[in-house]
């Protein structure tokens, strides 16, 4: 059930309080007199006029217009195209891009340039780009309205376009116009709303006539009008031009992408487990309470977060010493029980005499002022607060003083909130004024341009502070931008606990997978409002199977530990808890691959088949594929299975794609399948298990990568084949493995147990455990 907007009001006003909702309409007035002084550019727009001269750039060319100048310019991925007057943002991408010689033509007003088969055509009617001989866009020339730049480009009949970060919207983005303008949307949204936290001017186009992703370097404001059959029409308030454009599938091109924006590093392994948050938890004792609660029901648990709850005050950087007198205790006890703790930060500073952090911060200089110097002041948790300016690099290093008080009570990451940034306003747009002033690197400028940027660099301040103290820190962040992987992973915030809700959050996960941010999850159950046992069940069994696996929800609403539904939830959860333990292994490999192609471990099912449609099912890396149960009552679905033998995983039923296929789906299990060609990785009890589920040929294939967990030490990639009976075992890099021995599982047929250097080990009930091994033999009945 979607809300209402006064529901939402009232809502918010539950959230912050009655001092809250008066700070929030005064804020709201000051808000709007700033902004009046920067009213959007209006007026007609002017074209750029035809192309009048080419001129060598190395690596490319610069075109004259009458009203623009465009650089252009080729690299082994794609182009580079700049349209100016307008200034750049600060360089926060790979600025170690060397271009690539072209050929260039000239012919009575047409030019064009051509290297390593991407070509690009400059004429009076627009620009068309082609590879290997084939359009894969065509734009018009574009126009500007003062500092505001639009452009169209064509769309095919048959195209679809993916990205923009996190939108709740179908995942094929056509048919809609978006904003996009990171926005917190006060305490709830439903499967339909405007902009979220993150947003992303990316979209990945596959068609007819091939794929391409193109990635704006442009943070203003924009709208991207993709509700016209024909044609796309971005607009930006300012900055600017300057788009990449990367021709190839969407494999090729995401990758391509993230190599410019930036990949994930490796995780800590403890980051994959499963996280349990609660806004509520108010003391150390009912902290315990829910650790041991999870413990001694034998549900593995990974982390703990702590919300708002553990400040004093709402204060960022304060601990209430009088409900949270042992922290340090607390943290190291659950630390010994393979629990870490995850504390919540507010980019807020309290504005208050004597409070040190704030005191500090403005002696230093690091907030955010207004024209004229005087401080930003807006409400948010604690109250009146400041925020510090993450474009300046001494306000980072100032915010990163403060996460490493906080990083040495020996907790195991952070959560960044409130990064849009947001502020609370009784109306109209819930973020700083217009006007704020922020350093941009020395490059000055106001909030038009810095605010899509402010949670990206809220996560790169806190990650650098960490990256002296661990090798791998683990920050989730609720807003960011291109390029927020590098430093955190994402949850999609503030989502309602309904059905609808429900499915819109596995088409979030994979859009945002699509614009780059490969590790995110939604609250489990929803944030606000109580699920059902049923829905509650549902979301936890779609969430086993997200990257970032986590329960969480609003003070406002009741207790969510999965004990309090009582059976069969209880029993459900533990099979999930215990599935997503299994699956470590893969996972883990699955980041690995993350962070060596940007490639997120829950993608579309187009990756598998172009033609796949489906948002309600993904696969998890390209062994799993995964159809969660969406709908309340549904006891069965439909499964769109792409190309290949598929098993399902529960029974070992073996099935032919591409095809729709009815899987059952009772109450304990959500449809899976694994693909027949696949060799999964599980870990079962103390051991691996390699299950290998045979293609039509007998072949199968998989990968693990595995270390200490955490660190730079060494590593091990072990790669298994299988192939003509015989499973092949290579080995690479100095980890030692860890288990004993290898269990080895074979699917759609019987074993009956392997020769590994003349020896022979027989299977009990077709498990197998083998020595380490090059080559194995298998014999299979019959
Ligand atoms: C925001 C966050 C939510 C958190 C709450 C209190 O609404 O999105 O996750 O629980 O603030 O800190």
């Amino acid at each position: 059930m979607a809300e209402h907007p006064w529901q939402r009001a009232l809502l918010s006003l539950r959230y912050i309080g009655s001092a809250g909702a008066r700070r929030a309409l005064l804020y709201a007035l000051v808000r709007d007199a700033w902004n009046r002084r920067l009213p959007p550019p209006k007026g007609p727009w002017r074209p750029v006029g035809p192309p009048l001269a080419m001129e060598a750039l190395p690596g490319g060319a610069r075109f004259r217009f009458p009203e623009a100048e465009l650089e252009a310019l080729l690299f082994p991925w794609g182009l580079r195209l700049t349209w100016s007057p307008g200034r750049l943002p600060p360089s926060y991408w790979n600025p170690e891009l060397s271009p690539i010689e072209p050929l260039r033509e000239e012919r009575e007003g047409r030019f064009a340039l051509e290297a390593q088969g991407v070509r690009l055509e400059v004429g009076p009617e627009g620009l068309r780009f082609l590879r290997a001989g084939r359009v894969f866009r065509r734009e018009a020339l574009p126009e500007r309205r003062k500092e505001a730049w639009r452009h169209r480009v064509a769309l095919a009949p048959g195209e679809r376009l993916y990205g923009l970060g996190s939108v709740a919207a179908p995942l094929d983005r056509r048919g809609r116009a978006y904003r996009l303008w990171n926005r917190d949307v006060g305490g709830s949204y439903g499967p339909e709303e405007g902009p979220l936290y993150l947003t992303i001017p990316v979209l990945l186009s596959q068609g007819p006539e091939g794929g391409h992703l193109v990635f704006y370097e442009n943070p203003h404001e924009a709208l991207v009008d993709l509700s016209q059959p024909e044609e796309a029409l971005w607009t930006f308030m300012g900055g600017a031009l300057r788009y990449h454009l990367f021709p190839g599938d969407p494999k090729e091109a995401l990758s391509a992408y993230t190599a410019l924006v930036g990949r994930p590093p490796l995780p800590p392994r403890f980051a994959l487990g499963f996280h349990y948050a609660r806004w509520g938890l108010s003391t150390e004792e009912e902290v315990r309470e829910v650790a041991e609660g999870f413990l001694a029901r034998g549900l593995p648990l990974s982390a703990l977060h702590l919300d708002i709850d553990y400040m004093e005050g709402h204060r960022v950087f304060t601990v209430d010493r009088d409900r949270f007198p042992h922290l340090e205790e607390l943290v190291a006890d659950l630390r010994a029980k393979g629990v870490r703790t995850v504390l919540i930060l507010d980019p807020g500073v309290k504005a208050e005499k004597g409070f040190p952090p704030y005191e500090e911060g403005l002696r230093e200089g690091v907030f955010c002022t207004l024209p004229g110097g005087a401080l930003l002041k807006a409400p948010v948790w604690p109250g009146w607060c400041a925020f510090p300016d993450f474009t300046h690099p001494r306000a980072r290093a100032w915010w990163g003083r403060w996460v490493q008080t906080l990083w040495r009570l020996g907790v195991g990451g952070f959560w960044l909130d409130m990064n849009e940034p947001a502020a609370f306003a009784a109306w109209g747009d819930p973020t700083f004024p217009l006007p704020t002033r922020h350093a941009l690197e020395g490059e000055e400028g106001d909030h038009r341009l810095a605010h899509n940027l402010y949670g990206l660099l809220m996560a790169r301040a806190t990650y650098e502070a960490l990256k002296g103290e661990t090798a791998r820190p683990f920050l989730f962040s609720r807003s960011g931008w291109a390029g927020l992987a590098r430093y955190a992973w994402n949850w999609t915030g503030d989502v309602e606990s309904s059905w609808p809700a429900l499915r819109r959050t596995v088409g979030i996960v994979l859009g945002l997978g699509l614009s780059g941010v490969p590790y995110t999850g939604s609250d489990i159950g929803g944030f606000s409002g109580h699920p059902s046992s049923e829905l509650f069940l549902r979301w936890f069994q779609v969430g086993a199977f997200m990257p970032f696996f986590r329960v969480h929800s609003a003070i406002t609403t009741p207790r969510r530990e999965p004990w309090r539904f009582g059976e069969p939830v209880l029993s459900v959860v533990r099979r999930f808890l215990e599935l997503r333990q299994a699956l470590l292994p893969y996972l883990y490999t699955l980041a690995w691959e993350a962070s060596q192609t940007g490639l997120p471990p829950v993608r579309p099912l187009f990756f598998l088949d172009p033609s796949a449609e489906a948002e309600d099912a993904f696969l998890l890396g390209e062994a799993l594929l995964v159809a969660p149960v969406l709908e309340e009552g549904v006891r069965g679905r439909s499964v769109p299975l792409p190309r290949g033998p598929w098993y399902e995983f529960w029974t070992d039923r073996l099935l032919e794609g591409p095809g729709e296929v009815q899987a059952e789906a009772p109450l304990d299990r959500i449809p899976l399948f694994v693909w027949g060609g696949a060799a999964l990785p599980l870990l079962e009890g103390e051991g691996l298990t390699l299950h290998l589920y045979p293609d039509r040929e007998g072949r199968a294939e998989g990968l693990l990568y595995w270390d200490e967990g955490e660190g730079e030490g060494p590593f091990r990639l072990d790669r298994f084949r299988l192939e003509g009976g015989r499973l092949l075992w290579a080995e690479e890099g100095a980890y030692p493995w860890p288990w004993e021995g290898l269990g080895v599982r074979l699917h759609g047929k019987e074993l009956l147990g392997a020769w590994v250097e003349g020896r022979w080990y027989g299977a009990r009930e077709g498990r197998l455990r083998l020595p380490p091994f090059r080559e194995a033999r298998l014999e299979v009945k019959g």
